[in-house]
């Protein structure tokens, strides 16, 4: 890592996605999202894609979910992106903060269609709904807007994450640095944190 991407580790992270996505690697956009549920203070994860948005990482929900529970009461968060292919790994943890309706918008502008009318279908009920019930759902969506913008729905919610800390791991750094370890100031700056191998 270079002293520019020191100062910058959120630009970097950026970086590796689209150096992910431009190498090959089938769903560089996806991550594992870390929620907690504050009720029970249990962890819980599942995949999202997380679009980048100038310099910032955000992902969208459906509010009806468990996630969408979770960080509707408690907005730390972690992603973590892993690319087989590439053998990396960046572990992202932060606080997760509500996109404005605006934003939200103009990214959800940014999905494929194919996964805006998935989300549509999704939307009104619980994902352990009937798959046929679903299916027409979709059917329906998709002639409702086969010549219109697909509009978000209200339970389709933009989180962006705010990172505290993130964590750079490589295939083939084990024998001289095995991660890069990047902290918050609260000042807003960023700190390479010590570590043990
Ligand atoms: C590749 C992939 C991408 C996904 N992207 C999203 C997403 O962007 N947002 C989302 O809410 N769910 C997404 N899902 C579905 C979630 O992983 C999850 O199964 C579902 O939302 C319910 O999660 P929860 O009950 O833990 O909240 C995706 C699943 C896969 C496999």
């Amino acid at each position: 890592m270079n002293a520019a991407d020191m100062s910058d580790p959120v630009g970097r992270v950026i970086e590796w996605i689209a150096a992910a996505r431009e190498r090959g690697e089938r769903d560089a956009q996806a991550a594992t999202l870390a929620t907690v549920d504050p009720a029970s203070a249990r962890p819980s994860v599942r995949t999202v894609y997380v679009q980048t948005d100038a310099d910032t990482l955000v992902f969208f929900v459906n509010a009806n979910t468990g996630k969408g529970q979770h960080l509707r009461w408690h907005p730390h968060a972690a992603l973590c992106f892993f690319w087989r292919e590439l053998q990396q790994q960046i572990n992202i943890e932060g606080v997760a903060e509500v996109l404005d309706n605006a934003d939200a918008d103009r990214l959800w502008a940014q999905r494929q269609r194919d996964s805006q009318l998935s989300a549509r279908s999704s939307a009104q009920e619980a994902i352990f709904g009937d798959i046929e019930a679903f299916r027409q759902r979709r059917e329906r969506e998709h002639d409702a807007y086969s010549f219109e913008q697909v509009p978000r729905p209200e339970h389709w919610i933009g989180y962006r994450l705010l990172p505290t800390r993130i964590e750079f791991w490589a295939a083939g750094w084990h024998r001289l640095r095995p991660r890069e370890l990047f902290e918050r100031d609260p000042d807003g700056g960023w700190q390479e944190a010590d570590q043990e191998p």
